[in-house]
């Protein structure tokens, strides 16, 4: 399949992700404005994938002013400023900086170590994640619920949230997956149940503001879903809407468990509150498909991510680590 996020030996390639589901076409992106644009508009998004688009994109700079260091690293600023939230995106660009002085060749080999990586610990990750909720949940086959998009189209390969749904899948375990919608953008309608509808996984589209009923009703055995930045405490950042989805997960019992590589943890910040939440143009809520769906001029809050925290998280599970918060 192709990758979300790959390079050609020139130049970077994405699957535009705005133009899914109805079109599957892919953009070449040779120059740093270019890419920061892709990643302002989505076209290329998810924190890991993000991971290697900031890498890809410090190869890329180099290339360009190979021999001028400042304007690499102004250029790697740029890149890693285009979204603030997912902690992945700054991760992958001070990785592949850390190769600059070795040259254009070594940055590029980094950045493709990140993208082999980011398969490798999807992988893994998903993979403990899965044993878990094998664990967890008696019932067979299992219901899943996630909510935005967290498969191959938002990693290098394979995914997180989504990459539990294929190891349940690939066993047997699997009866079927609520996609959430995911408001305003619609990751989950657009993005993720194309990507069950290729893995040939029944789903269902759940309107956001039906999922705690879909909880409340015995339809669910498993919150799974992916993160954008992870304090040192287990509080997690993910797209907006993930919080009250944990807080009906709690008021159920439901497990609810997030799955995402180490790249995503920021030790650096001691919890939830301390991390930026991006807030984006009122249009995406105003309007649907380009079409006013609100008064001229509305106000809007539109942030991008909300906090879950740790207390209502029953696990945090990475390629290396499973933490345990909520035991209910
Ligand atoms: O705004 P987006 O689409 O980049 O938000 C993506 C998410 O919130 C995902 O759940 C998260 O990045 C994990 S992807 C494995």
């Amino acid at each position: 399949m192709q990758r979300a996020i790959d390079w050609d030996g020139e130049a970077i390639v994405i699957i535009d992700q705005t133009a899914l589901p109805a079109r599957l076409t892919t953009v070449r992106l040779q120059t740093v404005e270019e890419l920061v644009d892709a990643i302002r508009s989505l076209a290329v998004r998810g924190a890991p994938a993000l991971g290697a688009a900031g890498a890809l994109g410090v190869a890329l700079a180099v290339r360009t002013t190979p021999d001028d260091h400042d304007a690499v690293r102004a250029a790697a600023a740029r890149v890693a400023a285009a979204r603030p939230t997912a902690v992945n995106l700054s991760w992958g660009v001070r990785r592949a900086l850390t190769r600059l002085p070795d040259g254009p060749d070594a940055v590029l080999a980094e950045a493709l170590a990140v993208m082999e990586e980011d398969e490798r610990v999807n992988r893994l990750a998903s993979g403990r994640a899965a044993d878990l909720v094998r664990q967890l949940c008696e019932r067979r086959p299992l219901r899943l619920l996630t909510h935005c998009n967290a498969g191959a189209l938002a990693t290098v390969g394979w995914g997180t949230a989504l990459g539990v749904v294929r190891h349940l899948a690939e066993t047997g375990d699997l009866d079927m997956v609520y996609a959430d919608e995911t408001r305003p953008l619609l990751q989950g309608s657009r993005l993720t149940a194309w990507e069950l509808k290729q893995l040939g996984v029944p789903y269902r589209i759940c309107p956001d503001s039906a999922a705690a009923s879909a909880l409340a009703t015995g339809r669910v055995d498993c919150v799974v879903v992916g993160a954008d930045r992870i304090a040192a405490n287990g509080d997690t950042a993910n797209k907006v809407g993930t919080y009250p989805l944990a807080l009906a997960a709690a008021r159920h019992q439901i497990p609810f468990l997030v799955v995402a590589p180490e790249s995503t943890v920021d030790e650096t910040l001691a919890s939830g509150d301390q991390i930026v939440i991006e807030e984006r143009d009122a249009k995406e809520v105003t309007h649907v498909a380009g079409t006013p769906v609100a008064p001229p001029d509305a106000e809007v809050y539109n942030p991008a991510f909300d906090v879950t925290p740790a207390d209502l998280i029953t696990a945090v599970v990475t390629e290396k680590r499973t933490l345990r918060f909520r035991r209910t």
